[in-house]
């Protein structure tokens, strides 16, 4: 597999991933406990935006009149530390849960391809950060229970591969007897809405969960992507509030169509 996310960083399934992981963090870190935080699917960090890419429909639609939507200023703050006046790079996750670690919270970001684990060894350098080459699935099994007992763990898969929505579900049973409390964001694509749909009900079925999608082409038009979503289990206290006012927000200015298509629930 040769997947390469900088085709992908800043579009509109970016935005919405990124956002409600600021917003988890943000509920998460509301108490002093130390946090722990694992990314399992890491990427190289930051991307150079490209001309003609993906974030033409995500984060460039957005940036230069950021200052309207008051709404999104975590997300845009979080974006514009990594840039000057022009927006010209874009953080991935790693480098946005590292923005917001305290002192004592601690972050294990996983990357299996060895370009992008070197990049983000280039880019990630702080004092409560690790960086692991490897499969993400195995660190589920190898890093949790974390020893601060309070964890968001980040499962954001390419999906290329036909055996990955099976690991993705093995991997969170696994985590989820490991450490049943845990916070666990999923990523998931909205191409063919029924493997979607599938997906969501058999993630669903590991506990309580929110779920949140954004389309930005209705479900029958033939496009790359549709939308996306973030299942997130034991979901943090205010965070549903949080995407009942954020997510029509973000889905009427990244419609494509000039519909708004959304679900928090
Ligand atoms: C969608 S990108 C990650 C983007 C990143 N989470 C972000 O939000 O900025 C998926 C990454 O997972 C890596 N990958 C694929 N399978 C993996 C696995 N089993 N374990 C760890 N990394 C994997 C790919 O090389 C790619 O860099």
């Amino acid at each position: 597999m040769n997947y390469r996310h900088a085709f992908h960083a800043g579009s509109a399934a970016d935005v919405l991933k990124h956002v409600v992981l600021l917003e988890t963090l943000d509920c998460v870190l509301q108490k002093p406990k130390p946090v722990f935080v694992l990314d399992t699917h890491a990427g190289e960090g930051l991307y150079r935006l490209q001309a003609d890419a993906e974030a033409d429909d995500g984060i460039r639609r957005l940036w230069e009149r950021r200052a309207e939507w008051p709404v999104l200023a975590r997300y845009f703050e979080a974006v514009g530390r990594f840039n000057g006046t022009r927006l010209r790079d874009y953080p991935g996750s790693p480098l946005l849960i590292a923005g917001r670690l305290r002192a004592d919270d601690r972050l294990v970001a996983v990357e299996e391809a060895t370009a992008a684990h070197d990049a983000l060894q280039q880019v990630l350098r702080s004092p409560h950060s690790q960086i692991f080459l490897g499969n993400g699935y195995h660190a589920l099994k190898a890093l949790l229970p974390p020893r601060e007992r309070r964890g968001v763990i980040l499962i954001d898969p390419p999906y290329e591969r036909v055996t990955e929505r099976s690991a993705l579900l093995a991997g969170l049973k696994t985590a989820l007897q490991r450490f049943r409390q845990g916070i666990y964001l999923v990523w998931y694509p909205i191409k063919d809405k029924r493997d979607a749909e599938r997906l969501v009900d058999a993630v669903s079925a590991l506990g309580e969960n929110l779920c949140v999608e954004l389309l930005t082409w209705p479900p029958d038009v033939k496009s790359r992507l549709n939308g996306s979503g973030m299942l997130i289990l034991n979901p943090p206290w205010g965070l549903k509030k949080k995407m009942g006012e954020v997510i029509p927000t973000l889905a009427q200015l990244l419609t494509r169509d000039g519909t708004p298509r959304y679900r928090v629930r």
